[in-house]
């Protein structure tokens, strides 16, 4: 097993009976949706689940868990999802949308009664912005006003084109995605601005929303708790 696969079933020990559970999106959180499946099915499990994405719904379905809609739910039991950066500080700070859903995936962690963000070692940096640019969901007709915005405060401030680069990334609710990097400063600061945006639907950085953090490294798995 590798570290991601690792984690994901470390994660699977947070699982109670009679619950709703958030799934999230990745190749960590796909390996944590098949665990689930298979957990369920050998303890004859009564579990609903809710996903992060359109990708994700689609391999609960397929894995035959009991998938049910995201507006039926006012609150979910626990919400499982990788990361595209950790830090580990006293509260854990998260950077996630690689995988372009925001909204979807902010709105379940902060709707969890416990949010927990699994990933493996190469996920820890020291800042938030440190790999990656900071995503920014943002709708089709206010794309161009909002990257205007944004520019008079960041570094680079650009459209994601899809994986085979002839288009651009678009959402499951049909939005666009702005990657943005900005000069270091207060994450807590810039979290705040940016939510203030109104062409800004949702952004990757999510602070104060994980109870736990699992991390991998070479197969063994740590338990960091936010405080
Ligand atoms: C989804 O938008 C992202 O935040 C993912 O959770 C992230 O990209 C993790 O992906 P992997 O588990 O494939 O590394």
């Amino acid at each position: 097993m590798n570290d991601k696969e690792i984690v994901a079933q470390a994660a699977l020990e947070y699982v109670k009976n009679n619950t709703i559970i958030g799934l999230g999106t990745g190749s960590t959180a796909n390996y944590f949706i098949e665990g689930l499946a298979k957990k369920i099915k050998n303890e004859n499990l009564d579990i609903k689940v809710v996903a992060s994405s359109t990708i994700s719904q689609i391999s609960a379905i397929q894995a035959g868990l009991t998938y049910i809609s995201l507006d039926q739910i006012e609150a979910i039991d626990l919400y499982v999802d990788g990361a595209d950066e950790i830090v580990l500080s006293n509260s854990i700070e998260v950077l996630k949308g690689r995988g372009y859903d925001l909204i979807r995936e902010k709105l379940l962690a902060s709707a969890s009664k416990q949010c927990i963000i699994i990933g493996d070692n190469s996920k820890i940096v020291t800042k938030i912005g440190d790999n990656f640019p900071i995503p920014i969901e943002t709708s089709p007709i206010a794309w161009k006003i909002t990257q205007k915005i944004i520019e008079e405060f960041s570094i680079n401030c650009n459209l994601r084109k899809n994986n085979a680069g002839d288009g651009f990334a678009i959402t499951s609710y049909g939005n666009l995605v702005l990657d943005c990097d900005f000069k270091y400063g207060d994450i807590s600061s810039l979290s705040k601005k940016l939510s203030e945006l109104p062409g800004v639907l949702e952004h990757g950085i999510f602070l104060n929303i994980a109870h736990l953090s699992l991390i991998a490294n070479e197969g063994e798995v740590k338990t960091y708790k936010s405080i």
